[in-house]
């Protein structure tokens, strides 16, 4: 239908996207009608692509220029678009035998990966064998179902325990128990009855609990590494120990494997080997692949019994919660990273690249002055790279800094690297678990090679050049009231 008939002419036609819309044109469109913001601070930093997949470990920029692909979030198990995922999505939507919204229905994809899920924690924490699973769409999601089911769960206890530095997601409910200033401050209110505690301090928990009261405390939340917080492990026994007072206060614990489950770190469920035997775990990114959106939430079978019991099933749903695609993509991903022992390969490549990046550091110590990491989760922290003072007196300014121009000299390097949304300073590597040997090879070397460039962080100031400093600068300051002063 043509506007003269009283329709609407849509601007960019399939046809044009297929055929590929010029990069000039994508970054237009993106700054005029999506986060332009995030563009232009992407495009100040000069990574904001579009990029072209190569194959799953690699792309490639706009001017041409090869990339390993170390990004990703933890989100990539197996690269951009692995291709025998691909065609399980493919075969599934050329061939749907069952509708694809089950909402209301049973479904034999989500029964599989229902069980699937449920027998691999089972697998490492026995007292998970009757567990059950709410799926859901993302990581935020599964964060939210998870803390309905501490509200429903313990009624009378108002407080939830979340812990410095976390990061849960974004959603209003998620958001509550993220406690970074920038992400809460301008929605605030947020949800009551949420308590901060430091990371990784067992002793803070159990005085916490002692000064609330047991029976007042629904729960404690927390990663067993923090991921967007800078691959932050806590001491070595704080996963027991509170395992140790979940047994004796009784209060519910949640594990959030968004980011460190399913291998990405060495083990099945980081915080199972850690030693603690959580109520609940939420799982997302790696899940379905990084291919489809998904989220999951199991809990002990009781739990969900109090949230959703009878016709009170209806307390929670999503539309597309469990669809035929997610699950199949799931089943698929989840038999291949099982079968193929991804936990293991993830500890042994992961202590490799441990090896190298802490070898890299004693080279330079003007510019990493520190490395971290968990499995096939590796982090940089970075030195400044302009002094507060030249900014302003913002240390925040700095670290923000030392982070966006780190991940562009990598990127000019030829590694496609992330920061950390709740870590300023910091640079990760989330490399594919199926990185084959000699593309890690090139990763680590180009890493080393950039490092050889930029022997102090300064350097990469200098690289970047007066105009793209002062230009980040303005995007930083105009960043709202949190990067201002007072
Ligand atoms: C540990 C953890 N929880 C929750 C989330 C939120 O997931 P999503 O971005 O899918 O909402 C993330 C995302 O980085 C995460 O790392």
């Amino acid at each position: 239908m043509t506007p003269d008939e009283g329709g609407v002419r849509l601007p960019v036609r399939t046809s044009d996207v297929a055929s590929g819309l010029p990069a000039d044109r994508v970054r237009e469109l993106e700054r005029a009608h999506g986060n332009g913001d995030l563009v232009r601070v992407l495009d100040a930093l000069g990574i904001a692509g579009p990029f072209k997949r190569v194959s799953p470990w690699e792309l490639e920029d706009a001017r041409g220029r090869s990339l390993i692909h170390a990004g990703g979030y933890a989100a990539l198990p197996f690269g951009e678009g692995p291709p025998d995922l691909v065609a399980a999505a493919r075969a599934y939507l050329e061939d749907l035998r069952e509708p694809s919204f089950a909402q209301q229905a049973l479904s034999a994809w989500r029964a599989a990966l229902e069980t699937n899920l449920v027998a691999l924690l089972a697998s490492q924490a026995p007292s998970h064998a009757q567990s059950r699973v709410l799926f859901s769409n993302s990581g935020a999601e599964a964060i939210e179902i998870a803390v309905k089911l501490l509200r429903a769960a313990r009624p009378k206890a108002p407080w939830i325990l979340t812990f410095s530095g976390a990061y849960h997601g974004k959603t209003m409910g998620a958001l509550s128990v993220t406690p970074t200033e920038e992400y809460q401050r301008a929605f605030r209110p947020l949800l009551p009855g949420v308590r901060v505690l430091p990371y990784g301090d067992a002793n803070a928990v159990e005085r916490e609990i002692l000064t609330l009261g047991a029976d007042q405390v629904a729960g404690v939340l927390l990663e067993p590494v923090q991921g967007e917080g800078g691959v932050v492990a806590p001491p070595p026994s704080f996963l027991a120990d509170l395992e140790v007072l979940r047994q004796r206060h009784g209060f519910l614990v949640v594990a959030d494997e968004i980011q460190t489950g399913l291998g990405r770190t060495g083990h099945w469920f980081a915080s199972v080997h850690g030693g603690l035997d959580p109520d609940a775990v939420t799982l997302a990114k790696p899940l379905s692949g990084g291919l489809v959106p998904i989220g999951a939430t199991i809990a002990r079978s009781e739990l969900v019994k109090t949230m959703l019991p009878g016709f009170s099933s209806r307390r929670h749903s999503s539309t597309f919660a469990g669809n035929g695609l997610a699950m199949v993509v799931g089943m698929h991903a989840l038999e291949k990273l099982v079968d193929g022992r991804f936990d293991e390969r993830s500890r042994i490549v992961g202590e490799r690249g441990l090896l190298r990046l802490q070898a890299l550091a004693e080279r330079f110590p003007g510019l990493i002055a520190e490395v971290r990491g968990a499995g096939m989760l590796y982090a940089l922290v970075l030195r400044d790279v302009l002094s507060p003072a030249m900014l302003g007196g913002r240390p925040e300014l700095a670290r923000l800094l030392a982070s966006g121009l780190g991940v562009r000299t990598l990127h000019e390097g030829g590694v496609h690297a992330i920061i950390s949304l709740a870590a300023s300073g910091v640079v990760r590597f989330t490399p594919a678990l199926d990185m084959p040997e000699e593309i890690e090879e090139t990763l680590w070397s180009r890493v080393e090679a950039v490092a050889e460039r930029h022997p102090q962080a300064w350097r990469m100031g200098l690289a970047a050049g007066p105009a793209r400093l002062a230009r980040l600068a303005a995007l930083a300051t105009q960043g709202g009231p949190h990067l201002q002063r007072g």
